[in-house]
């Protein structure tokens, strides 16, 4: 199949077969590497990214369900080489200890606070369910979402 996309913001067509795994697209056709391949079975939240504004594990995903979509992924996130209040965040609350997770958690954090700004701790620790930390850095990790999403508590 041809498949058209946009991934970042650009616009994207490639030729792939429809049972291609969106996270094998990204990572090799596209050399974005910052989403993570860790079960490859939709339970670990490495691969996540934002398709149509929904975190989702795109390991799981494959590329018959991605005509016309728009992909954002962790390279995505900065701005002009600047990184964003939440990447920041992470790095100011040391939530990243080997790193493997950070772009999976950072997807499914943002994807959180766009839909809703001031999320509650509940409502950030269910968004990362999904987003396994084999370093167990959920602490540190609760407390950059929860500082981005409210300033003036953290
Ligand atoms: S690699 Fe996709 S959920 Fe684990
Ligand atoms: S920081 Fe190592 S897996 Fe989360």
């Amino acid at each position: 199949m041809i498949l058209e996309m946009t991934v970042n913001e650009k616009p994207v067509r490639i030729e792939t077969h429809e049972s291609r795994r969106l996270l094998d697209i990204l990572r090799e056709d596209l050399l974005l590497t910052g989403t993570k391949e860790g079960c490859g079975v939709g339970e670990c939240g490495a691969c996540t990214v934002i398709l149509d504004d929904v975190a989702v594990n795109s390991c799981l995903v494959p590329a018959a369900q991605l005509q016309g979509t728009r992909v954002e992924t962790v390279e995505g996130l900065e701005q002009n080489g600047t990184l964003s209040r939440l990447q920041t965040a992470f790095l100011e609350k040391g939530a990243i200890q080997c790193g493997f997770c950070t772009p999976g958690m950072l997807m499914s954090a943002e994807a959180l606070l766009r839909r809703n700004p001031h999320p509650t701790e509940a409502e950030i620790r269910l968004a990362l369910a999904g987003n396994l930390c084999r370093c167990t850095g959920y602490v540190p990790i609760i407390e950059a979402v929860l500082s981005v999403a409210n300033p003036s508590v953290c």
